[in-house]
């Protein structure tokens, strides 16, 4: 890539990907980078301008980060923001102290220069504080260009160079006019021409695939989600007949997945998927288990298998494609969140090695936003792009004991009105992931004259930003009461509808 390039410097803090998604929706590039970096590997990156983020840690601690100081000598804008602005009043022969007046949350900041970074921004704003640490004095060369009730010192300048910095945390929503500081330090000052679209990624990644793979062909397992999708169109696009997009249907989709998924791509692009149906084999493996950690193995394995066994049959492959987006590939010090160790996700690793191929990973720059954003420009359907996400693992994690074919077929029913409502009340899009899941209890219910005893079903729906943390969605009583009462009346078998109230954590999103 040759994009202009904005480092982020990560030095830990929660809201160091935020910082990333702000910049790449003003059309900028950006990258994380650890604080550690060599100062080589800035010097080959070239960026056009420096950010250095929060941290937990303070700068008087003795084991706190600290990057290579040439790459903040680089002649180059520079924002530090909280931690980073302590690190360079510290580097400056500025003064950093624990604070006695603490800052957590709203504050409003007096900004006493509106040149440069508060170009166009009121007297009084409002900003979002996170500290523990402040600035007793200024570091050398620099001067207060705002300050707030509890900060003296809440913004700084350097003298004669582009060097900013902020105590306050820009790149959070509550930080009213934030994105606007962020943008007046990028365009204004650093001078970037925000051509960082949809379009020119599309176009830059395609010339790449076609620079890596040459004329050789490329072998990718479609699962109907979005990532995988993307990746099938934007190859397609690319190298059109060297990719052999293969679509195993395990038989634990949701209804009518896999056919959906095949039809969008020949209306879309005239793509043949390679449809293996591969259910019955998925079913007699997962026989007679119900632990959660065995199905997703055996889930794994089996689609491994499958996978290696089809692709013998296009000996001259030499690439995997891969949907890996760039918050899996984000070196970050940042305290990552428990659930990668509490489930094993993933089921496709050790695929490329196994097979000995070499890996395409065309999203590898991407967001999820953006990887939708891309999808939407290059033709996908709308119903394909915007889809929740939906575990590898797929239904045989939503029945809570052993898997069958008669359970599976239950639960797909109930999941399709539940995804149906959520559609038709305009509430699907705003909902970040939402399912059913099949319990393994009866309970007594009367319906008409007679006494019924059949089985309880769970609705879930959550909102999140990455599934790491999420909250359960307040989905409207009356939408509820119309789904549990179609569900109870055409789904045979049914007859208890529950709606989980449990947000993440303490509950994981998925039952299993
Ligand atoms: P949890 O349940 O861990 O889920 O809170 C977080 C997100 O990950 C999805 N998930 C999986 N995805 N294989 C996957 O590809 C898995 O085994 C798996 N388990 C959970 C889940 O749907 C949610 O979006």
């Amino acid at each position: 890539m040759t994009h202009e390039l904005v480092l982020i410097l990560d030095f830990g803090s929660q809201y160091t990907q935020l910082i990333a998604k702000n910049i790449r929706k003003m059309n900028i590039y950006c990258e994380i980078v650890p604080f550690n970096i060599s100062y080589k590997e800035v010097k080959e990156k070239n960026p056009k301008a420096i950010i250095l983020s929060g941290s937990p840690f303070s700068v008087n601690q003795q084991n706190a980060p600290i990057p290579d100081l040439k790459i903040l000598n680089l002649e180059i804008p520079i924002l530090g923001i909280c931690y980073g602005m302590q690190l360079l009043t510290q580097i400056n022969n500025g003064k950093v102290i624990k604070s006695d007046k603490k800052e957590f949350g709203y504050a409003k900041i007096h900004i006493e220069n509106h040149t440069t970074i508060f170009r166009g921004l009121s007297q009084l704003e409002e900003v979002w504080m996170s500290h523990g640490d402040a600035l007793e004095t200024l570091p050398q060369n620099f001067h207060c260009i705002a300050y707030s009730k509890n900060s003296p010192f809440a913004a700084i300048q350097h003298d004669s160079k582009p060097i900013f910095a902020l105590q306050f945390h820009p790149e959070v929503v509550h930080s009213k006019n934030g994105k606007k500081m962020i943008e007046n330090f990028l365009i204004d000052i650093s001078k970037f021409t925000q051509d960082w679209t949809p379009e020119s990624y599309i176009d830059f990644t395609i010339k790449d695939i076609r620079k890596q793979v040459g004329n050789k062909k490329v072998i990718l397992g479609l699962s109907g989600g979005v990532d995988s999708s993307v990746v099938a169109a934007l190859l397609y696009k690319a190298i059109g007949d060297q990719l052999i997009p293969i679509l195993v249907d395990i038989g634990l989709l949701r209804m009518n997945e896999a056919q959906e998924v095949r039809e969008a791509f020949e209306d879309a692009f005239d793509l043949k998927l390679i449809v293996i149906d591969a259910g019955n084999l998925f079913f007699e493996k997962l026989k007679g288990i119900s632990e959660p950690e065995t199905k997703r193995k055996i889930i794994g394995n089996t689609f491994i298998e499958i996978f290696e066994q089809e692709s013998k049959k296009y000996p001259d492959v030499a690439f995997l494609g891969q949907g890996t987006l760039y918050p899996d590939i984000i070196e970050s010090v940042s305290f990552k969140g428990p659930s990668a160790t509490i489930k094993s996700h993933h089921n496709v690793g050790g695929l490329p090695e196994k097979m000995n191929l070499k890996l395409v990973e065309p999203l590898r720059e991407l967001f999820k936003d953006e990887v939708r954003e891309v999808g939407r420009k290059l033709g996908l359907p709308e119903k394909l792009v915007g889809r929740h996400p939906f575990p590898g693992p797929g239904l045989a994690i939503r029945i809570i004991s052993d898997v069958t074919p008669e359970k599976v077929k239950l639960l797909q029913k109930i999941d399709a009105i539940f995804i149906e409502e959520l559609y038709k009340k305009n509430l699907y899009n705003s909902t970040w992931q939402a399912f059913s899941v099949l319990l393994p209890i009866q309970s007594v219910g009367v319906m008409g004259d007679e006494r019924t005893y059949e089985n309880v079903c769970a609705l879930r729906a959550v909102n999140s930003s990455d599934g790491m943390t999420a909250n359960w969605t307040e989905l409207p009583y009356s939408f509820l009461k119309t789904v549990s009462s179609r569900i109870i009346n055409e789904v045979e078998g049914i007859n208890r509808v529950v709606y989980d109230i449990t947000s993440k954590p303490p509950g994981t999103i998925e039952w299993e």
